[in-house]
């Protein structure tokens, strides 16, 4: 079975705009390919997070990937610092990797524009540290969004030039597999473009009832058709678009009818939006609440597949010690 790896950064909630992204792409690779899913934590302490707030962010992102459908026994989930051999590979990596390359790097130039005063060396070599993350699992497909093209092209590039320095063809060079070409694109509630962009424009897996419905009611929209059939501006499609998602063809097709003989009336959509979501999220909330709150099985997930993630990290990296002129 072909391998693939991912990261996922342990940064918040997963919305809406995330579920119909990656975690449904994830839900469908899992089915076919030997998945290995890692929450990113080394990568996460570029910008010193509090101790607390890690473990916090892990079990969360934890709890809430289980919850979507992620499935310990068909794709193996764990935590990035539960594998020490990807940092030796790092090591190695990062010997080969030039200070010119790494600062070229668009992420790196943002991120030290973003933290001027902590422009860190961990910083500097994400990409090296990513590039580890994947080939320390000889993977050959990376599901990332388009932003991640700078670092994949890293990626292949130290797999090529360890193959070159050594004279080998160990490592193969992972391609990137763009889930963002199939995936629904879902927009936010502000009418500014994507959900995820700010905090208000989204909706979480984990929100309540209440909380959806008060989101919802206040989404950006216009001042209503001016004309019969008239083409829908962004605001108005993009709330088509979500309902497009959670509710059924009916519901679409009567509100589509009722903009197109200018009778919309946009709280009767939103209120029905609302209830929509609240009916699409209710059962994965549910399920959210029960992994959080079972702390033990979450270790337990997550120490299977740490188990799982070392040996086939620890097989790359024994011919990689061969290799480089080191015991096994
Ligand atoms: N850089 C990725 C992001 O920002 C996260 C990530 C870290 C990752 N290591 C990875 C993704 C390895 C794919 C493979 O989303």
């Amino acid at each position: 079975m072909e391998k693939v790896v991912s990261g996922i950064r342990p940064t918040g909630n997963l919305h809406l705009g995330n579920y119909f992204g990656a975690v449904t792409s994830f839900v469908r690779m899992q089915e076919e390919y030997d998945c290995k899913f890692f929450i990113a934590d080394w990568h996460s302490l570029t910008t010193h997070p509090k101790p607390a707030d890690i473990r916090q962010s892990v079990d969360t992102i934890l709890a809430e990937y289980l919850a979507c459908g992620i499935d310990p026994n068909k794709a193996t989930i764990y935590v990035q610092s539960d594998v020490p051999q990807v940092l030796e590979l790092y090591l190695y990596l990062n010997m080969n990797a030039y200070l010119g390359e790494l600062e070229r790097v668009t992420t790196f130039k943002e991120k030290a524009r973003q933290q001027p005063d902590n422009v860190n060396a961990g910083l500097l070599t994400y990409p090296t540290l990513m590039a580890s993350d994947i080939l320390i699992h000889r993977a050959l497909k990376v599901p990332v969004g388009k932003d991640q093209e700078q670092n994949m092209e890293m990626a292949r590039k130290c797999a090529r030039r360890f193959n070159n320095i050594y004279g080998v063809d160990f490592f193969p060079e992972p391609q990137s597999f763009h889930f963002t070409a199939q995936a629904v694109k879902i927009p936010g509630l502000d009418g500014t473009g994507k959900m995820g962009k700010s905090q208000d424009n989204c909706i979480y897996l984990k929100d309540d009832e209440k909380t959806i419905k008060k989101k919802v009611m206040k989404a950006v929209t216009d001042c209503g058709p001016q004309s019969a059939n008239s083409p829908k501006p962004e605001v108005i499609q993009n709330l088509f678009d979500i309902m497009n998602v959670v509710s059924s063809p009916d519901t679409v097709r009567f509100f589509d009818d009722k903009w197109n003989d200018c009778s919309i009336r946009y709280g009767d959509l939103k209120k029905q939006l609302a209830e929509d979501i609240n009916n699409f999220c209710a059962p994965i909330r549910e399920r959210i609440e029960q992994f959080s709150a079972d702390k033990e099985n979450l270790h337990r997930v997550a120490m299977q597949g740490a188990e799982k993630a070392r040996q086939s990290a620890q097989q790359t990296l024994d011919e990689v010690r061969q290799i480089i002129g080191f015991h096994k």
